[in-house]
C-alpha cells in the first residue's frame, strides 16, 4: 500500500518559524491598524554591503555573453571561493583546513539539515537544550529519535543536553554516550558561547568515545571576546572528530542570496568509512552546486573593502544587541547573551510560559520574539529577540516594552 514516510508524521505542529509566523500574520489581520514589530526569526535587515553588490553584478554580467557565461556550478563549489574559506576563515587563524575540503552549498540551513543522511539510521544524536529545532527536525524525519513525549516536549532516542542559567547555558558532557553530537556555539537561541579550553574538552571527549561533532559556526562573526574559539579547528585533534558548518547569512547579509559551506577534514572516519567522500557521493547526486553569481559574491565577502564593510554590519546589529540588552536589563528583565552573538535570551516575567509571554508582547507591544519553549523544553519559561532588526525599531520595541 502506499504510504507517505511514517517519520515525517511523528513531528509535532509545524516548524517554530513558520508559526511565529503565522502567529503574528493572524494578529495582524486581527488588528490592520497596529504597527508590529519583528524581533523573532534571525533575518537580516540591512542592505548587503556595496563590495558585493558590485560583485553580484559583475557576474551577472558575465552571464551575459558566451565567453564568460556559466552553466553548472561544479558541485563541490567553485576553487576561488574554496580557496577564499580556506585561507581567510582557517589558515588566517592558524587552522589547518584545505580548500578540497570545504563543500559549498546554498546555505548552513540545508547542510545542517542533510548532513545527518550519512550516518547510520541507528546513531545516538544528542542536542543542548534549547536547540536549533533543525537538527532535532531532520533526526526526525530520518526516523533515528524514538517517540515524542507530548507533555515533556522529548523525543525517547535524543540525549539532551540541558543548557541551563546554573551551567551559564553551556552542555555539560552527557551521561549517555551518544554518536552525534549537535554543538552550534555562539549559540542559537541563548546566545551563549564556550570559551576555547571548554570546546578543547568536548573534541577530547568525542576523540575519546568516537563520536562525531557536528559543529555549527553560523554566529563566529559576532565573536567579541578573546577567549571564544572562531573554529572547532581551533582545538587539537578535531580534525578527528568534527564536521564544521558556516553560513553567510548572519556575516554577511545572504539570507536571501544563499550561501554557506560545510567542512569535512579528509581523514574524518566513521568506522572507517571516510566522511568526506561520502559528502561529496551526496552533492554529486543530489545538487548542482551554489550558483555561479552567488559564489562570485561570497568571494567578495573575504576582499579588503568587504572585510571592513561587513565588519561595520556586524557592529550595527551588535549594536542593537547592546541596545535590548540593557533596555532589558533596565526594565527588571533577567537577560543573557548579546555579547557574542546577536541573540538576547530572556527570562519570562513571572514565571509566564514563553507562549504567554509571546501573545503578551504581542499584544500589549506589538513586538514579536521567539517563545523559548519552541527550541526545547529547557527553553520554556524563556523568550529570544533578535538585533538583526533596524536600529529604529529596536529602540521602538525596547520602549514599547518598557511601557508595558
Ligand atoms: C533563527 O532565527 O533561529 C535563524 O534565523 C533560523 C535560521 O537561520 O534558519
Amino acid at each position: 500500500m502506499l504510504k507517505a514516510n511514517q517519520d515525517y508524521l511523528k513531528l509535532p505542529g509545524s516548524y517554530l518559524f513558520s508559526t511565529v509566523a503565522r502567529k503574528q500574520r493572524e494578529f495582524q489581520e486581527k488588528n490592520p491598524d497596529r504597527s508590529v514589530i519583528r524581533l523573532s526569526i534571525g533575518d537580516v535587515t540591512q542592505p548587503i554591503a556595496p563590495v558585493i553588490i558590485d560583485a553580484l553584478h559583475r557576474a551577472v554580467d558575465e552571464m551575459a555573453s558566451a565567453e564568460s557565461f556559466h552553466g553548472y556550478a561544479p558541485d563541490l563549489g567553485y576553487e576561488f571561493l574554496r580557496k577564499a574559506v580556506s585561507e581567510n576563515d582557517y589558515k588566517a587563524r592558524g587552522c589547518d583546513v584545505e580548500p578540497d575540503e570545504v563543500f559549498i552549498s546554498d546555505g548552513a540551513k540545508g547542510d545542517c539539515g542533510n548532513i545527518q543522511e550519512i550516518f547510520d539510521k541507528d546513531c545516538r544524536v544528542a542536542v543542548c537544550d534549547p536547540v536549533y529545532p533543525v537538527y532535532v527536525d531532520t533526526n526526525v524525519m530520518a526516523g533515528r529519535t524514538g517517540t515524542y513525549d507530548e507533555k515533556s516536549g522529548v523525543w525517547s532516542d535524543v540525549i539532551y543536553m540541558p543548557c541551563l542559567k546554573e551551567n551559564n547555558f553551556a552542555p555539560q558532557l552527557p551521561k549517555e554516550k551518544p554518536d552525534l553530537i549537535y554543538l552550534c556555539f555562539p549559540n542559537n537561541p541563548t546566545g551563549a558561547t564556550v570559551t576555547k579550553q571548554q570546546l578543547q574538552e568536548w573534541v577530547d571527549y568525542a576523540n575519546r568515545n568516537k563520536a562525531i561533532i557536528i559543529y555549527d559556526a553560523a554566529y563566529e562573526a559576532y565573536i567579541s571576546e578573546d577567549d571564544v574559539p572562531h573554529s572547532i579547528y581551533e582545538c587539537e585533534g578535531a580534525r578527528n572528530c568534527a564536521i564544521e558548518i558556516h553560513s553567510f547569512s548572519k556575516n554577511a547579509g545572504f539570507t536571501g542570496l544563499r550561501l554557506g559551506y560545510t567542512v569535512i577534514p579528509k581523514e574524518l572516519e566513521a568506522d572507517g568509512v571516510k566522511l568526506h567522500g561520502l559528502w561529496a557521493r551526496r552533492h554529486g547526486t543530489k545538487y548542482n552546486g551554489a550558483p555561479y553569481i552567488i559564489q562570485r559574491a561570497g568571494e567578495a565577502v573575504y576582499s579588503p573593502a568587504g572585510r571592513k564593510q561587513l565588519k561595520a554590519q556586524v557592529a550595527y546589529y551588535m549594536k542593537n544587541a547592546a541596545y535590548i540588552r540593557e533596555g532589558l536589563a533596565q526594565a527588571g528583565y533577567k537577560v543573557s547573551g548579546g555579547v557574542n552573538a546577536p541573540y538576547i535570551w530572556l527570562e519570562t516575567p513571572d514565571n509566564m510560559s514563553s507562549w504567554d509571554f509571546f501573545d503578551l508582547l504581542l499584544e500589549k507591544a506589538g513586538v514579536v520574539g521567539t517563545p523559548g519553549s519552541g527550541f526545547g523544553p529547557s527553553g520554556e519559561h524563556y523568550f529570544r529577540l533578535t538585533a538583526f532588526g533596524s536600529y529604529e525599531n529596536t529602540v521602538a520595541a525596547i520602549k514599547r516594552i518598557k511601557e508595558m
